[in-house]
């Protein structure tokens, strides 16, 4: 059998590539690379397999252009960046890393709330920029989180590693999502199912964005639901950015619609909205919840796993991590 050619769009840790070059001629782009439709149609054809990331845009134009492509494993638990039906209807598996990131993001959501509601990077920058003339009673006041209601919106995996830690926190878990968790699962959880939307948002202290981007919640969180919001409740996303409509957030933040946002991502990453940059209480990171050494080289193991498993002609209920159109 001639060696499959696996392209990887951009440097992932080194084991991952030492793994597929035991079966695989591999190309490996430069950050950035492939974040273009037009650089995948030019340069993807005549690969067997794709290991992207969440910024690499899997289009129907792409994978249509890529006449040998087998297999398309994403570096992510999501993959709204990949046109799953396409490739279903091309005979292309796809593949994601549900799991490994869940621990990670769940301490990730944690930090980021308590960066949010104690100021962190307000007053690190204060300190830095040399105006910390001493201790202050009244110096960026936050709220406490004990007996506070955390509202998730998506308790998947993800949702559900944020509501455990938070409730170690003395926090109330409350929750919105599809499909009601089984009564097991919620009393271990000790969670709360609401299923209207506007009444989470109401009964929220801290209003969390756990869900996947899909049609049904590119951005449910709008100019209604910040209106629904507590002036004092803060919003935590590190979802995906388009589930905000964001120009509505950073009116909500400049006007004192609700308190402050925690955001890890954004509506047209790499771009911030620029009034987010310059709104009051709103800390901004580079999508980097998932970002441990654990955690991102066993999502490149499993991305691998299901290009190995798919190239070498696996039955698909053997490759846990399919995504199917
Ligand atoms: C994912 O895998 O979807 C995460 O956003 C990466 O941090």
């Amino acid at each position: 059998m001639k060696t499959p050619r696996i392209l990887i769009t951009e440097p992932i840790p080194e084991t991952v590539i030492a793994y597929l070059k035991e079966f695989g001629h591999v190309t490996i782009g430069e950050k950035g690379q492939y974040n273009t439709e037009q650089i995948l149609i030019n340069e993807l054809d005549g690969y067997d397999a794709l290991l992207c990331m969440l910024s690499t845009p899997v289009t129907k134009a792409v994978l249509t252009s890529a006449t040998n492509l087998k297999v398309v494993a994403n570096f992510a638990v999501g993959y709204n960046n990949i046109d799953v039906d396409t490739a279903s209807k091309l005979g292309i598996k796809v593949a994601n890393t549900p799991d490994v990131l869940t621990e990670a993001c769940g301490d990730f959501a944690m930090a980021l709330l308590m960066a949010t509601t104690r100021s962190f990077y307000k007053a690190e920058r204060y300190l830095r920029d040399g105006k910390f003339k001493g201790w202050e009673p009244l110096g960026f006041l936050g709220m406490e989180l004990r007996g506070k209601v955390l509202g998730i919106v998506g308790m998947g995996r993800i949702g559900q590693a944020f509501a455990q830690r938070a409730k170690a926190f003395g926090m109330k878990i409350m929750y919105h999502n599809r499909s009601q968790l089984p009564p097991l699962l919620e009393r271990e959880l000790d969670c709360t199912y609401i299923s209207n939307l506007e009444e989470l948002a109401r009964q929220s202290d801290v209003l969390s964005l756990n869900c996947p981007l899909t049609q049904e919640t590119h951005h449910l969180i709008d100019n209604h639901i910040f209106s629904n919001m507590p002036t004092h409740s803060i919003l935590i996303n590190i979802s995906r950015g388009p589930v905000i409509d964001e120009a509505a957030l950073a009116k909500a933040l400049h006007t004192g619609e609700i308190a402050g946002a925690g955001l890890d991502v954004f509506e047209n990453e790499p771009k911030v909205h620029p009034e987010l940059l310059t709104a009051p209480n709103c800390t901004i990171l580079p999508h980097i919840a998932s970002a441990t050494f654990e955690t991102r080289e066993a999502i490149g193991m499993l991305a691998a796993d299901a290009i190995k498993k798919v190239l070498e002609g696996a039955r698909d209920k053997d490759i846990s991590n399919l995504v199917t159109g």
